[in-house]
């Protein structure tokens, strides 16, 4: 089957389109014939080396981590898919080799969900790393109808579902963004923060009395730490990036941090899926790549300025 794949750590001329094996199925696995892998900040980091301490690595690595496609076939223990269903999956694995980069991907049943029915595969594959981390995040800080949440980084990938997530229950929501993007959130339903201006004198004119929560998805410990004075007594930080450092301050004030690792729950993304077809939930594909091109792809995001998502056209399904 062709597919993306890296023989060696490095930038994205590393990347050859080749031909590799298709995957073995065992008992649990559903085989995807992909029509589209999304691409994720993760997929560049592999290709760089960065996440050795994280996951084992074996070479080839065919890259890729969202996929969206038709089931091929299904193995033994397998009830929930058969052949012919449209689905998409988080296909993260314990090692690094198997990736979404390809015609086909075995992928356990767990991670599986229906595809949204309302839109095509392309944009299926832009769904599920991305949003599972935004809930998972959102869902990791309690946070609950009627509050006022800081995002950093509200207009990439994981911004941009959880602006409208947080919208979508009720919640007031800031994030922070480059300046050409502040119409993209707006129409999210967030209240526009220019991240290379004043963050905090922006948020306090919007939210005098201070954030219950800040959802901490691009800027880094020291982004969180640079709004502590906007944040609330008592409230929470989570960041998909590094653990918070909240210092003596933000300890004083009981305000709590914590890291989130999104983890590939099928069920999860089911119901996430289901809110697409309920118009609850949109998907921002930015760009799309063939397959062939995927270092172009890789250039691109590693680039930034998009809004929403990047993916790879495998297969027109
Ligand atoms: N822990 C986990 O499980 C997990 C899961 C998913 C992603 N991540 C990580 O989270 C990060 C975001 O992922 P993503 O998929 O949303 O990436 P993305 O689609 O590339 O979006 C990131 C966006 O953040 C903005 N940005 C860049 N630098 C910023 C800064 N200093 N302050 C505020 N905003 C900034 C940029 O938009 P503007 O140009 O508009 O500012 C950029 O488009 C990546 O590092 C990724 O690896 C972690």
């Amino acid at each position: 089957m062709r597919a993306a794949a890296i023989s060696e750590f490095g930038g994205p001329e590393v990347i050859n389109v080749t031909d590799l094996p298709e995957p073995l199925i065992g008992p649990d696995i559903v085989l995807i014939r992909t029509a589209a892998a999304g691409l994720n900040p993760a997929d560049y980091k592999i290709r760089q080396g960065r996440m050795t301490e994280r996951y084992p690595h074996h070479f080839p690595i065919i890259l890729g981590w969202d996929v969206a496609g038709v089931v091929e076939a299904v193995g033994p223990a397998v009830t929930d898919f058969k052949p012919g269903d449209r689905v998409c999956a988080y296909a993260r694995k314990f090692c690094v080799e198997h990736g979404t980069y390809a015609e086909y991907v075995g992928v356990v049943e767990e991670s599986v969900a229906p595809a949204p029915e309302s839109v095509d595969l392309a944009h299926a594959a832009a769904l599920p790393l991305a949003s599972l981390t935004a809930l998972q995040t959102i869902s990791a800080l309690e946070v609950v109808s009627g509050e006022t949440v800081l995002i950093h980084g509200g207009s990439g990938g994981v911004g941009s579902y959880a602006v409208q997530l947080l919208a979508e229950m009720g919640v007031t929501v800031l994030a922070t963004a480059g300046e050409q993007n502040s119409g993209f959130l707006e129409a999210l339903g967030a209240v526009p923060i220019d991240r290379r201006g004043d963050v905090v004198r922006q948020v306090q004119a919007v939210a005098p009395g201070g954030v219950d929560a800040v959802l901490d998805l691009a800027g880094g410990p020291e982004a969180v730490k640079a709004t502590l004075p906007v944040m609330k007594d008592g409230s929470r930080a989570g960041s998909i990036l590094l653990p918070p450092d909240l210092g003596d301050d933000g300890a004083a004030r009981g305000i709590k941090g914590r890291y989130v690792f999104v983890r590939p729950y099928g069920g999860q993304l089911a119901d996430l899926s289901a809110r697409v077809d309920a118009g609850a939930l949109t998907i921002h594909v930015h760009d799309s790549f063939p397959l062939e091109k995927a270092a172009d792809a890789h250039r691109a995001l590693e680039e930034g300025g998009h809004r929403g998502k990047l993916v790879l056209t495998v297969a027109d399904i």
